[in-house]
């Protein structure tokens, strides 16, 4: 059970002059100057359907990075197929052979592929290149060795105790039947995850990503492939969601999902399962993260630029495409003309553009569906009075740019302060600086989700009764940091209420999902 001890992957800068830079560089060049062309990965198969779907940058609608071809139904019952027919193999399999290939799976992103990765990331999903190497690479590395770590102290957990004459044993078994990983845009490394972890457990899968992830994934089953995943274990289709799921949700074998998305599809897949409950085998395992609208609050003890600093990072890393990201804040009167000064500083300097450029910190927002919702919310808090406090503005004209938003609330339950809207916007709500209970009594009314959430106080007992009172409003809380950026094996990821079944992706919990045990009693 000796595996390598996981660390996490040192995080590159990208700084002006490194050889890192550089090589990332020529990744990019590479795929801006050929188009490719995408198949489906089921069983043995690649699969081109010829009905070729364009990709291109976010940020730049007139470049094309290729196509990949879409499937329908029958490619779904086909992944189903395969992902069954590899089962036996692969569930028999030592279990240190799975973790081998897992580990070299890691070691070839660590290594060789590493700036292809990131480079697919910041062109399928504009992303800068500090952020797709935090939230690409590194962190399917991280999750790849630190799984491997939890599956192996699966394996050898206490055993059940036995009288004399009495041997009794715990058995893991992989679920019976094919596992669902359903994975969404915005993180590569979540899209790795989701079918990997019921993998390395002994499960096969049907993995389908979100159509604006397939540049990048494209890149992930490579390397699954190279690493020695045997054909049928991760079968990648690029299907509409309702069309896969009417294949999935009704086969008697489904087993499980893994899902990371929004909260309304994650509601919708759990009621088709709920009614369809008596067609499995097994209850199958449904294991989602979803949707946040996540806080930072403040004390009236706390540094004002300490905040003001975590508030742009927190709410535009990535343009607030982050299920993570600061999208509201409770700011008190006494700190808030200094918050605004040194946000307003910040955000001056901030520029925005392609990736490419490795000095623009925003880029574009992932699509023209996403881009005109978060427009629309922009228009109205405009119509309805509140204060732009920065940006505001947006155009669609080259790529989906939207300018990093701030809008003060007099309403703490002004729309913008409630629903997720998964773009570049933060909105600020000041509060009487002694109302601070009052003010955490807000925000927990007001936190129908609960993932992440941070409290910046000076004051111990503010930052006590925070932890205390906030207790359900997030699964991820920080004092005195930005609400992003969790490191698995650090910081395990997810929260309850709408946010999920907080199954903390990246830590033993969620592994122990994959399982069924079996307990084994032989009287001598
Ligand atoms: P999404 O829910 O639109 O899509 C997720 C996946 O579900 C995609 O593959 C999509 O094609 C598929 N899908 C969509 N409708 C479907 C249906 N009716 N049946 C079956 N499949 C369907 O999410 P997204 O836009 O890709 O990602 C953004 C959302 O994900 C945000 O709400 C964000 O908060 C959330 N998210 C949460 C976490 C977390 O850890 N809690 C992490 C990342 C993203
Ligand atoms: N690791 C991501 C974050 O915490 C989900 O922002």
């Amino acid at each position: 059970f000796n595996v390598p001890e996981p660390k996490n992957e040192p995080v590159f800068d990208y700084a002006p002059g490194t050889p890192e830079r550089a090589k990332l560089q020529a990744a990019l060049q590479e795929a801006r100057s050929k188009e490719i062309d995408v198949p489906m990965y089921i069983g043995s198969e690649e699969v081109r359907t010829g009905n070729k779907v364009p990709l291109s940058p976010p940020h730049d609608h007139q470049h094309l990075l290729g196509h990949f071809h879409e499937g329908d139904k029958s490619h779904v019952e086909q992944a189903v197929n395969a992902a069954l027919g590899a089962k036996e193999a692969w569930e028999t399999m030592e279990w240190e052979q799975r973790a081998a290939i897992f580990l070299k799976a890691a070691d070839l992103i660590a290594g060789p592929y590493r700036y292809k990765i990131n480079a697919a990331t910041m062109l399928g999903q504009s992303k800068n290149a500090f952020q797709a190497e935090i939230d690409s690479a590194c962190e399917i590395v991280d999750f790849l060795r630190f799984n491997v770590k939890y599956m192996t102290d699966i394996y050898k957990q206490q055993p059940p105790i036995s009288g004399d004459g009495v041997w009794n044993r715990l058995e893991q078994r992989p679920l019976e039947g094919f596992v669902f990983a359903l994975t969404p845009f915005n993180f590569t490394a979540i899209a790795g995850n989701l079918p990997t972890a019921p993998a390395m457990m002994g499960n096969t899968v049907v993995w389908k990503p979100a159509y604006t992830q397939i540049y990048a994934a494209n890149v992930l089953m490579q390397v699954f492939r190279e690493a020695g995943v045997p054909d049928g274990v991760i079968n990648l289709v690029y299907v509409d969601g309702p069309s896969a799921g009417e294949v999935i949700f009704e086969h008697p074998e489904f087993a499980g999902i893994h899902f990371t998305g929004s909260t309304a599809v994650f509601q919708t897949i759990w009621k088709t399962i709920g009614n369809n409950i008596e067609k499995y085998k097994s209850y199958p395992r449904i294991v989602g993260e979803t949707g946040g609208k996540d806080f930072v609050i403040a004390h009236k003890s706390a540094d004002a630029k300490q905040l003001a600093t975590g508030l742009v990072r927190g709410a535009f890393e990535f343009q607030g495409q982050k299920c993570s990201a600061a999208s509201r804040a409770y700011v008190p009167s006494n700190l808030w003309e200094d918050v605004k000064k040194y946000m307003q500083e910040d955000l001056s300097t901030i520029k925005m553009g392609g990736p490419e450029d490795f000095s623009n910190f925003v880029n574009a927002v992932i699509d023209e569906k996403s881009f005109d919702k978060i427009a629309k919310y922009i228009d109205n808090a405009k119509n309805d009075g509140l204060e732009v406090v920065a940006g505001g503005n947006y155009d669609k004209s080259k790529g989906y740019f939207v300018e990093p938003t701030v809008l003060l609330a007099k309403d703490p339950m002004y729309t913008t302060m409630c629903e997720e809207i998964f773009g570049p916007v933060l909105t600020i709500y000041v509060y009487q600086e002694d109302h601070f209970e009052e003010a955490l009594e807000l925000v927990d009314k007001t936190s129908p989700y609960g993932l992440t959430g941070a409290i910046f106080s000076h004051d111990r007992y503010a930052a006590q009764l925070a932890t205390q009172k906030l207790r359900n409003a997030a699964g991820n809380f920080y004092i005195n940091d930005k609400p992003t950026g969790a490191v698995v094996g650090q910081q395990p990821f997810g929260g309850a209420r709408k946010s999920g079944t907080n199954d903390k992706a990246g830590a033993m919990i969620n592994m122990l999902r994959w399982v069924s045990p079996r307990t084994i009693k032989e009287t001598f």
